[in-house]
């Protein structure tokens, strides 16, 4: 099984998109670990953003995830990092597909609603950012039989 970090950024919470959005990813059958509300600091968010910060558009983006409350999730599943980045849809919203978060959701790419992790080693780094091991649960669903072949 692989774990990945999801962020419902401020504009999805403040368009209370934020049930529909961890909806369509529980419906995938990805197990929900780890879930919280919280603001993100401008030193979290730089540091989560650190590969962005010789980009143009780095002050606006963590002025942007800094701006209002998100909610900062874990799933687990068996490639769950390439199954949510697919379920997300591409960065910006005009090219993302329908039926993706960001196609169906979003329209620019300033404001494009959830972050998701993109690699095995993004999503260990981001994890480790945003929650403390006791954090996350451990925990079998009956359902799990019916969603992945054992
Ligand atoms: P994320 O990290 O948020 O999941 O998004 P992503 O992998 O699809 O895209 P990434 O290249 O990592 O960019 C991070 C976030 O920066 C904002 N962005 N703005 N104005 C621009 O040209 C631009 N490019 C990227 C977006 O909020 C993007 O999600
Ligand atoms: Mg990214």
């Amino acid at each position: 099984m692989e774990q990945t970090l999801i962020i419902v950024k401020p504009d999805g919470v403040q368009r209370g998109l934020v049930g529909e959005i961890i909806a369509r990813l529980e419906r995938r059958g990805l197990k929900l670990v780890g879930l919280k509300l919280m603001q993100i600091t401008r030193e979290l968010a730089e540091r989560h953003y650190e590969v962005h910060r010789e980009r143009p558009f780095f002050a606006g983006l963590v002025a942007y995830i800094t701006s209002a409350p998100v909610v900062v999730g874990v799933l687990d599943g068996p490639r769950a990092i390439e199954v949510t980045r697919a379920t997300v849809g591409a960065t910006d919203p005009v090219k993302a597909a329908p039926g993706t978060i960001r196609g169906d959701l979003g329209l620019t790419i300033g404001r494009n609603l959830i972050h998701a992790s993109d690699g095995p080693e993004t999503a260990e780094r981001e994890i480790g950012l945003f929650f403390r091991p006791e954090e996350l649960v451990s925990y079998e669903r009956a359902v799990d039989g019916w969603i992945v072949e054992e």
